[in-house]
């Protein structure tokens, strides 16, 4: 009996000690909720970073304040000014990733998305010098983009008007142009294969803003050897690594005289490197690269649209209106140019409206800083973690006229002109801002207003309302829905 005492004495006195030791750290950081022993403050946000929770938090602790991930603080910036100073005008200090131990068993520190220093620079570099090989901000790209518009516009034809959910038609075409550009061919619908992939990214892009995903990587040792859905992750990503390794083999089996796709154009740096040993291209980097392009280029976009089609068959008139501007300008679906958004101000505002209401990836992904440095008046020592949150940038009360409501009219005039805001930051910004941000922007206008040209949306019969409140993981995504699509 006697030793249960001593020992649960010992406990409460270590418990004490790093309890003293937490408030002592957090002395020193922006204001934040008190940290607890071994949790921090992982119960308050309920494990998770949703940007909604922070968002309240940031209300009570203002626009820089400290989360706690059990030992480790988080430094949360909220709202345009506070993630300006941060993201862009600290730039350099904030461009690393922190290799949580989730990030750190995905990527393995290679690739582009979870890697650092000048292996991330060269990985970076030679990814957007091959995109733009690959036709990246110019015709060629939107010839792809087209492509996969038509089948996903066939693909709705054929369900005349029934009620379909529309997820996986949208995923099918999103994660097809990115394949088409990757490995230089695509999946059929119907394909066993690609709906496997698809669990697979879907697991692997949300587990890390799961609960699961935060006690992963709070106690990594124990998660790792417990039952649960980081088992289930381990099992995706494996599948999904050992697809883009075959792809890789098909290639170097069949190499093609003139490269067609990131894969080729990879492999051709490869052998051009093979003779520098300190080389870091080579085929375990090109393995996480084409990963971390099929994660951030598929569920982001495929996401986005869906919120699209949601929102513009609950706001009939936006619809409608939509409509009338493509009617005025399209002559067929053939003809469409992204260079059109241009001359379809509605449109491309009611685009830009739809990735600011929803905000698909709302926090980002976390950064890290390289070097100690000042935030705001507080010293932010080297190596803290740093998390912008986006989604209040986007609804910032001091830069939007309707921060909390869907309204195209935010990036209108008064005379019905496309204007921008400085606050749209739905890509983030500074050194880690998306590097699809131009595939994307191109994808969602074609997509986009080659559906609205060809159909129009509405609810099932008898559906009165829908769940608009979205569904977080590491992006932000809505309620599944079914929806009709009747040709116009
Ligand atoms: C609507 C669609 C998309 C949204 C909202 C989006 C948003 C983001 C955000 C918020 C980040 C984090 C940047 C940061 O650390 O601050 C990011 C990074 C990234 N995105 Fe996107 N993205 C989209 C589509 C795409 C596409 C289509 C691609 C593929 C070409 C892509 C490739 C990447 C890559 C590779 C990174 C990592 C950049 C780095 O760490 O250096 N994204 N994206
Ligand atoms: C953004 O919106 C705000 C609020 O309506 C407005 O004052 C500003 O001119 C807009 N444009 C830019 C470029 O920030
Ligand atoms: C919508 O979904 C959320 C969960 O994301 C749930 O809490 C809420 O009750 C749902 N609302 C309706 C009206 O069904």
């Amino acid at each position: 009996m006697d030793v249960i005492w001593i020992l649960l004495g010992l406990l409460l006195g270590l418990l004490s000690i790093q309890y003293m030791k937490l408030r002592q750290a957090a002395a020193l950081l922006p204001p934040g909720p008190t940290p607890l022993p071994i949790f921090g403050n992982l119960l308050t946000i309920k494990f998770q970073f949703h940007h909604k929770t922070l968002m309240k938090l940031s209300e009570i602790y203002g626009n820089i304040m400290t989360i706690w991930v059990g030992q480790s603080p988080a430094i949360v910036v909220t709202g345009y000014e506070a993630v300006k100073q941060c993201l862009i005008d600290n730039a350099e200090q904030v461009s690393n990733r922190p290799t949580t131990p989730y990030f750190k068993y995905y990527a393995e520190e290679r690739g582009i998305i979870f890697s650092n220093g000048e292996n991330w620079k060269l990985q970076r570099r030679l990814c957007l010098q091959i995109l733009r090989s690959l036709g990246f901000g110019k015709k060629d790209l939107e010839g792809r983009v087209k492509v996969e518009a038509n089948q996903l516009v066939e693909i709705f034809s054929s369900q005349k008007g029934r009620a379909t959910d529309p997820n996986r038609c949208i995923m099918n075409a999103v994660g097809n142009v990115m394949s088409a550009v990757n490995f230089g061919h695509t999946y059929s619908l119907r394909d066993e294969v690609f709906h496997r992939l698809i669990d697979a990214t879907n697991v692997v892009v949300d587990f890390g803003g799961t609960h699961c995903g935060q006690l992963y990587d709070t106690f990594p040792w124990l998660m790792h050897r417990l039952p649960g859905p980081q088992q289930a992750m381990y099992k995706h990503l494996h599948f999904f690594k050992q697809c883009v390794l075959q792809e890789i083999r098909q290639h170097q089996q069949n190499p093609s005289p003139e490269p067609q796709d990131v894969v080729d154009y990879y492999l051709e740096q490869i052998s051009k490197a093979k003779d520098d040993p300190s080389s870091t291209i080579n085929e375990d980097n090109l393995i996480t690269v084409l990963m971390d392009l099929v994660l951030a280029g598929s569920e982001t976009v495929t996401s986005t649209l869906r919120w699209a089609l949601l929102y513009i068959v609950v706001y009939k008139d936006v619809q409608v209106k939509v409509q009338k501007e493509i009617d005025e300008l399209v002559e067929s679906i053939e003809n469409l140019k992204y260079e059109d958004r241009l001359s379809m101000p509605y449109t491309n505002a009611v685009i830009h409206e739809v990735q600011r209401f929803t905000s698909v990836g709302p926090v980002g992904l976390p950064r890290q800083c390289s070097q100690d440095f000042t935030l705001l008046g507080y010293s932010i020592p080297k190596g803290t973690t740093i998390v912008a949150n986006l989604a209040s940038v986007l609804t910032d009360h001091k830069h939007w006229k309707f921060p909390d409501t869907f309204n195209p009219s935010n990036f209108l005039d008064e005379e019905g002109n496309f204007q921008g805001n400085k606050s749209f930051l739905p890509f983030s910004a500074g050194h880690r801002i998306c590097l699809g941000e131009h595939l994307a922007r191109t994808e969602l206008f074609i997509f986009f207003t080659s559906l609205l040209k060809t159909f129009s949306f509405h609810l099932p019969q008898g559906v009165t309302e829908v769940n608009m409140s979205g569904i977080f993981g590491t992006t932000f995504k809505p309620h599944p829905y079914e929806i009709c699509a009747v040709p116009r």
